[in-house]
């Protein structure tokens, strides 16, 4: 086989403003797939996976924000990776396996023999080699990531039965409402380009039922609110389902993290998770606390190295600070994400926590949670610029931009 039938790309779904509308405040200020987790951005935890695919020749994002709000990141992450990253805009969303689909010309463009597609909203080891070696005994059509997870949390996923000896995808469901399975779906796939027969396929079919629609307007009455456009296919519901059991589809199970970011409490999470990972493979990432002029770091946390921490601070677990953020004297950080820009003062506490994009916290002020992932309130979110006055208390609140809080709050949203 020539080395031109082994190039491999890979796309990156990063979906549109009208999409992670969990994830406000945050999304207010910036795409969810650039905010920071353990202090690079979400997307980037996948791009940095795909570095470790052999030939790999391109990576695409698929999504429809406006291509400026990419165009810094993708542009410096290809110099980086010395692979090109680029960005295509969909004019509208055409669902998961509709943006591949809109773009096949050129991401065929260097015929690659392989296809990573990746959930841009997930969060695990990406062992993406592993799964094409996977793939490539199975001989299918595509191999699809997936994890064993606990049956109560199954069903907000898509649920799955596969082969226990061959590995075969025998039966998928999409979130369904009655207990199917533990194994789930983890957003991470490899295809042959065959995939976009199957696409055709399923975009074909839904022309003809309107065409035939379009003939009787009795059912179109009844339909009409049921039909997607023809271009609009969902790689779950459309393809997954409907190729299950036809010895087209494999599974590669991860006994490695995994988690979905759809709010921001579970960026918090997936940010520890991502540290964590940093020990094994970029510890040059961490912060180490060594010497007697810096802070007292404790488990793991990032720091840009832009930012200011004064040598009286406690810093960690899981702490990621970002760019020119300042940290004073006496300040205690555990679980928090400190956005750019943003000063905590003197004694200042942030537990569990996110704090937006140029915050001020003041001194002996506390912004606070109990740190329950799942719980609406579970976690405390100060969107950008919001300023909180000296000796304040704020427990599990989010407060969207530009307040100013000048007495304690609990269990509020301000907004
Ligand atoms: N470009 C583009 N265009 N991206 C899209 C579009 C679209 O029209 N629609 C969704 N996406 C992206 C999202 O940004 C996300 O990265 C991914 O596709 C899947 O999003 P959804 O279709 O909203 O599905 P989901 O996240 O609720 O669930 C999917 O992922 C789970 C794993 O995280 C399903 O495939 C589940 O089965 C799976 O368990």
């Amino acid at each position: 086989m020539g080395i031109s039938e082994e190039t491999v790309v890979a796309v990156i779904l990063v979906g549109g403003p009208t999409k992670g509308t969990r994830f406000r405040p945050l999304s207010l200020n910036i795409p969810k797939p650039l905010f920071p987790l353990a202090g690079q951005p979400m997307v980037h935890h996948p791009i940095s996976a795909c570095r470790r695919i052999p030939n790999l020749a391109h990576i695409y994002l698929i999504g429809f924000y406006e291509e400026r709000e990419f165009a810094i990141y993708v542009s410096s992450i290809s110099n980086e990776l010395r692979i090109p990253v680029r960005y295509l805009k969909e004019d509208r969303p055409h669902g998961s396996a509709g943006g591949l689909y809109n773009f096949r010309d050129l991401i065929m463009e260097e015929n690659p023999s392989h296809i990573f597609l990746l959930n841009c909203d997930v969060c695990c080891s990406f062992p993406l080699p592993e799964m094409l070696e996977a793939h490539k005994r199975y001989g299918g059509v595509g191999t699809l990531l997936v994890i064993k997870v606990n049956p109560e949390l199954a069903s907000e996923f898509g649920e799955l039965v596969a082969d226990p000896v061959t590995n075969e995808l025998l039966h998928y469901t999409e979130k369904p409402e009655t207990f199917v399975s533990d194994r789930i779906n983890c957003g991470v796939y490899v295809f042959t380009p065959d995939i976009f027969t199957a696409i055709q396929g399923v975009s074909t079919q839904r022309k003809d039922r309107a065409n035939l629609r379009r003939m009787s307007s009795f059912e179109a009455l009844q339909s009409a609110t049921r039909s997607l456009p023809s271009d609009f296919v969902r790689l779950d519901q459309d393809i997954l389902s409907p190729l299950a059991g036809k010895k087209q589809l494999f599974t590669y199970e991860t006994m490695d993290f995994w988690e979905q970011i759809k709010t921001p409490a579970m960026s918090l999470k997936c940010s520890a998770l991502y540290l964590a990972q940093f020990r094994l493979t970029s510890p040059h990432l961490l912060a180490s606390g060594d010497g007697t002029k810096s802070a007292t770091i404790i488990g793991d946390v990032y720091i840009h190295p832009s930012a200011k921490v004064h040598p009286t601070a406690k810093i960690g677990p899981n702490v990621s600070i970002s760019a020119n953020a300042r940290i004073g004297p006496g300040v205690r950080l555990i679980n928090c994400i400190i956005l750019d820009g943003v000063e905590v003062k003197e004694n200042g506490v942030v537990i569990h926590a996110i704090v937006g994009w140029k915050s001020s916290i003041g001194k002996w002020s506390r912004v606070q949670a109990g740190g329950d992932h799942n719980a609406k309130l579970g976690i405390t979110i100060l969107g950008e610029a919001v300023n909180v006055e000296d000796e304040v208390v704020v427990v599990n609140s989010i407060v969207l931009p530009n307040k100013t809080l000048n007495v304690s709050v609990q269990e509020e949203i301000i907004l």
